[in-house]
């Protein structure tokens, strides 16, 4: 067990404490986003997370829910999504059943009783701050930006209170608050009304270097030159003018693929053959197919020679 664990919660006690239990997890976080999750830790509040996809946002929640020993409970969000996909809905299809089946005088105890717990459906939001929680989760609200606008608003009370009232029945308060996850993938900007509650961190694609480190923890197979290669091809890539710049999932998914491939070193038809594993559009393929990969390719050799 890491000396460093503050006995009474498991939080990390320091910046470096974080960036070293995170790494314990394979997830290499760098200074700046280490700092963002140990304030967020210490003051209670929200994290948000805003960034390119496949940089490493929702894994941060799911590393964060294993470091800490914290269940994870999961918002994904999407269009159309509501209180009672998110929060609560009433069973009311229970509720008829139990009216029907009541006779005499039950009847009107269960007429009390039809706005309580027992027919309440919890989601993610109320599941999160159930005050029956024994140990506080850790709540990802993943990809807001898909959410529509007015989705926001339902947020604001859980973000900033840990709370959530339903008017038939009252207001429910987490006895621990979660910790809290949101992500964006920008596709849209969120409310400021949201980010003001939360820590706010934009999570930039790696340098090289750290690139490199998190290519050896999650794919340990992979031969030194090749990874090499494969980060500074990639890096070069996210220098082009691309729709969809390749994010760490791709350079993992890139290096299995080549990896399969029995690849030791790149080369330019094995880049041209395998480039959709790190473009996913057909116009960022065209653009980079023949020549121009090939030009990135003979950048990523010279550098190797220091050139
Ligand atoms: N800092 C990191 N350290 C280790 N692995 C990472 C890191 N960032 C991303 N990854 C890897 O990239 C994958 C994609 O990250 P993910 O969290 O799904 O991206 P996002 O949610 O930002 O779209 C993860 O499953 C993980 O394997
Ligand atoms: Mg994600």
């Amino acid at each position: 067990m890491s000396p460093a664990l503050s006995p009474d919660t498991g939080l990390p006690v320091s910046i470096d404490d974080t960036i070293v239990r995170l790494a314990g997890l394979d997830y290499l976080a760098d200074r700046q986003l280490a700092t963002c999750v140990y304030l967020a830790l210490k003051l209670q509040r929200p994290l948000f997370l805003e960034g390119e996809p496949g940089t490493g946002k929702t894994e941060i929640a799911r590393t964060l829910a294993a470091m800490l020993g914290r269940p994870l409970i999961r918002l994904q969000c999407y269009e159309g999504l509501d209180l009672a996909g998110a929060a609560y809905e009433w069973n009311y299809g229970r509720q008829m059943m139990e009216i029907r089946l009541a006779e005499g005088a039950q009847r009107e105890t269960l007429a009390a009783e039809l706005f309580s717990e027992r027919f309440l459906t919890k989601r993610a939001l109320l599941q999160a701050i159930d005050p029956a929680n024994e140990v506080a989760p850790v709540l990802l609200i993943d990809e807001l930006d898909r959410a529509d606008e007015p989705f926001e608003a339902f947020l604001l009370e859980v973000l900033s209170d840990f709370q959530i009232t339903i008017p038939e029945f009252g207001t429910v308060k987490a006895k621990q608050p979660p910790i809290v996850i949101l992500t964006s993938n920008r596709t849209r900007e969120i409310h400021d009304a949201v980010k003001r509650r939360c820590l706010y961190h934009w999570v930039d694609f790696p340098d090289a270097e750290r690139e490199l480190a998190i290519l050896q923890r999650r794919v340990p197979g992979a031969g030194a030159e090749l990874a090499r290669q494969i980060v500074g091809f990639v890096q070069q890539l996210r220098s082009v003018e691309l729709y969809k710049l390749p994010g760490i999932a791709e350079t993992i998914e890139w290096t299995r693929a080549l990896m399969e491939l029995d690849a030791v070193v790149l080369d330019p038809v094995l880049v041209q053959h395998t480039l959709g594993l790190l473009l996913k559009y057909q116009d960022d393929i065209v653009k980079m197919q023949g020549s121009e990969s090939a030009r990135l390719l003979e950048q990523v050799r010279q550098e190797a020679r220091g050139g």
